[in-house]
């Protein structure tokens, strides 16, 4: 299947789809389930499992669940690889900090070894370093030739209430990119510091990638991105089609609501 200027499966554009929960409970059981199905999947063929964590308010619950029963003890965690989908430039222990998040309600509470832990070097000086790091490390950790491009087995997404995911910020340059596996980038919304993140092109070879979002502050946007005329440069999110996986988009109500079609 080809893709088009943004990396997106051409034929699957309009192929969103999307499921609607009462509250964020239901939505991240719902998301803990699949992450953990597809991780069994993976485990059951002797594969490892690769997994792009997202930062934001969004998967809190999503990563307290799967630390917890039945996830905590039944999920193959030792054949579990987590990376991320992006990075606030900050240390690694600063309350900003993705890396912070996901070691606080997840990481630090499984049996996963330390070498499967990839993160991005948020604390170092220069942006662009560390996006240049971080790609050196997804062509080590998928084993890349030159120009290849990594699969992920799951990437979650959160969307801003601007219509931005991971740090791909509406106007801003990294949305062009076509190269690049990782690119550092200005912020369009809070924190206010710079950030790295994956491309499009990046997220895009993923075998199956989970938006979450909730909160009525995300209704209208939510319906702009999903059932509103194509705006690549002002709605990243719409731009988020894998050329050759699943995608879908887990709502919570008040997220929904300004939602038409069935
Ligand atoms: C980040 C994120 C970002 C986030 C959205 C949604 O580092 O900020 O990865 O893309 O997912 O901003 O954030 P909320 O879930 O807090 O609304």
């Amino acid at each position: 299947m080809g893709t088009d200027s943004q990396g997106r499966g051409e034929a699957e554009t309009m192929a969103r789809d999307r499921v609607i929960f009462t509250d964020k409970e239901a939505l991240s059981w719902d998301a803990a389930l699949r992450w953990s199905a597809l991780a069994a999947q993976a485990a059951r063929a002797n594969r490892q499992f690769t997994v792009a964590l997202t930062g934001g308010s969004s998967p809190d619950l999503l990563y307290s669940l799967m630390a917890s029963p039945p996830f905590q003890d039944s999920v193959e965690w030792r054949t579990m690889h987590l990376f991320f989908g992006d990075e606030r430039c900050v240390p690694p222990d600063a309350p900003e900090s993705n890396f912070k998040q996901a070691q606080d309600l997840l990481i630090s509470r499984i049996a996963i070894p330390a070498e499967n832990i990839h993160r991005i070097e948020g604390e170092l000086p220069d942006p662009d370093e560390a996006a240049q790091r971080y790609e050196a490390e997804l062509y080590r950790a998928f084993a890349l030739e030159p120009g290849a491009l990594p699969r992920f087995d799951l990437i979650l997404l959160g969307m801003g209430s601007d219509g931005h995911c991971a740090s791909l910020f509406p106007l801003k340059p990294a949305l062009r990119e076509q190269e690049r596996l990782v690119v550092a980038t200005e912020p369009g919304l809070q924190p206010f510091v710079p950030r790295i993140t994956l491309t499009f092109p990046a997220l895009n070879h993923a075998s199956n990638i989970l938006f979450l979002v909730t909160g009525e502050d995300k209704a209208k946007r939510v319906a702009q991105v999903l059932e509103g005329p194509d705006d690549p440069n002002g709605l990243p999110s719409q731009n988020v089609v894998p050329v050759n996986g699943t995608l879908s988009w887990l709502l919570d109500q008040a997220a929904a609501a300004s939602l038409v079609r069935e």
